[in-house]
C-alpha cells in the first residue's frame, strides 16, 4: 500500500530517530523509580528528563504536516471529494476493536481541516484511531467512550452533553454508532436503541459539539444509509441525520464519498441481490463524511 517514493530517505530517518528518541524519553520519565531516589535527585532527573523529551518534541512538529503526511501515508494526501478507502492499518487504534475506521479518512481530515497543535476531540473513540493519527500529526486531541478500550481514552457518556474541559475547540470527529449494524455491547447499543432514540441522540450530539466548538471550527461527521429491506419506514438516510446539524446552526462546508472495497463482499452476496431484483437490496460500499463549520 505504502509508495516509496513519497518518502526520501532523509525524511523518513529524521522521523523514525525522532520516534525512537521521544519514546525512550517517555519510557524512562514513565519508569523513573521513585522509591529508591532521594526525592531532590527525582525531579531533577524527571526534569533533565522531560526538557529532553520536549526539545525532541518542538523540533518533531517543526516537520511540515505534508512531510508527516507522506511518511506515515506513503502517499499523497487525497485531492478528489471521493476518497476510496483500501483496507485497516494495524498501527493505529487498538487492533481488537471490531468497526475501527479507516486510518487514511482520519489522516485526511486532520490534514486537510486541522493545524498543528490544534485542540481536536473524538467523543466516540472506539479503537483511538483518531488519538493515534492526532499524536502523529501533532494535534492536540481529547478521547471519550462509554466503553473505553485503553487508559488514554477517557470514559464518558456523550448523551450527558461534553466534559466540563471541552470547550473552544478547533475540531470535533464524530463516528457514532452505525446505528445497528455493530453491536457495541449492552452500554453502547442504548445509544442507538431504536430509530427515535438514534436520532434524538444524533440532535443532542449536534446541539453539544455545536456549544464546545470555536466560532470558525470544523466538525467531521462520518456516517452511511441504514436501509431496513424489510421495512423502509425503519431506514436511516443520511439527509435525516445531516438535519439535525444544520437545524442547530452548523452549515455544511464540504461533502465527501468514502468508498469501501468491494472485496468485503462475496459472490454469494452479488449472487443474492442480483436473484432479488424487487427488493433493490444493492450492497452498501459508500460512507459519506460531512464537513460542518461554525
Ligand atoms: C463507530 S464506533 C467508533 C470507532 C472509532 N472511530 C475507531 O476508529 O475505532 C462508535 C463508538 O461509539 C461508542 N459509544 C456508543 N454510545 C456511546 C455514548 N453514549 N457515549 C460515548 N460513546 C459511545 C461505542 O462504544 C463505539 O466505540
Amino acid at each position: 500500500m505504502v509508495k516509496e517514493e513519497y518518502i526520501t530517505e532523509e525524511l523518513k530517518e529524521r522521523i523514525e530517530a525522532f520516534n525512537l528518541s521521544m519514546s525512550g524519553k517517555r519510557y524512562a520519565i514513565e519508569h523513573l523509580d521513585k522509591e529508591s531516589m532521594a526525592s531532590e535527585e527525582y525531579k531533577k532527573a524527571y526534569a533533565d528528563l522531560r526538557n529532553d523529551y520536549l526539545s525532541l518534541y518542538r523540533e518533531y512538529s517543526q516537520i511540515p504536516d505534508i512531510d508527516l503526511y507522506h511518511y506515515y501515508m506513503g502517499r499523497n494526501p487525497r485531492a478528489f471529494d471521493v476518497w476510496s478507502i483500501s483496507g485497516n492499518d494495524e498501527r493505529y487504534g487498538s487492533p481488537e476493536f471490531r468497526g475501527k475506521i479507516a486510518s487514511e479518512i482520519v489522516f485526511n481530515c486532520i490534514y486537510w481541516f486541522t493545524n498543528k497543535f490544534d485542540r481536536v476531540v473524538d467523543p466516540m473513540a472506539g479503537g483511538g484511531v483518531v488519538h493515534d493519527v492526532c499524536k502523529a500529526m501533532v494535534r492536540r486531541v481529547k478521547s471519550y467512550d462509554i466503553s473505553p478500550t485503553r487508559p488514554d481514552i477517557r470514559q464518558w457518556d456523550i448523551r450527558d452533553g461534553y466534559p466540563s474541559d471541552v470547550v473552544n475547540e478547533d475540531f470535533i470527529f464524530l463516528d457514532p454508532p452505525y446505528y445497528k449494524k455493530i453491536d457495541y455491547g449492552e452500554q453502547g447499543n442504548e445509544f442507538s436503541k431504536d430509530k427515535i432514540t438514534f436520532l434524538r441522540n444524533i440532535l443532542n450530539l449536534a446541539v453539544n459539539s455545536y456549544s464546545v466548538l470555536k466560532s470558525g471550527g470544523y466538525l467531521a461527521f462520518i456516517m452511511s444509509n441504514y436501509v431496513d429491506y424489510e421495512d423502509n419506514n425503519r431506514s436511516i438516510y443520511m439527509p435525516e441525520m445531516i438535519n439535525s446539524f444544520t437545524k442547530c446552526g452548523f452549515d455544511i462546508y464540504r461533502m465527501i464519498y468514502c468508498q469501501n472495497q468491494s472485496s468485503q463482499y462475496r459472490g454469494f452476496h452479488v449472487k443474492h441481490t442480483l436473484d432479488n431484483r424487487d427488493k433493490h437490496r444493492f450492497l452498501t460500499l459508500q460512507k459519506t463524511l460531512v464537513i460542518f463549520k461554525k
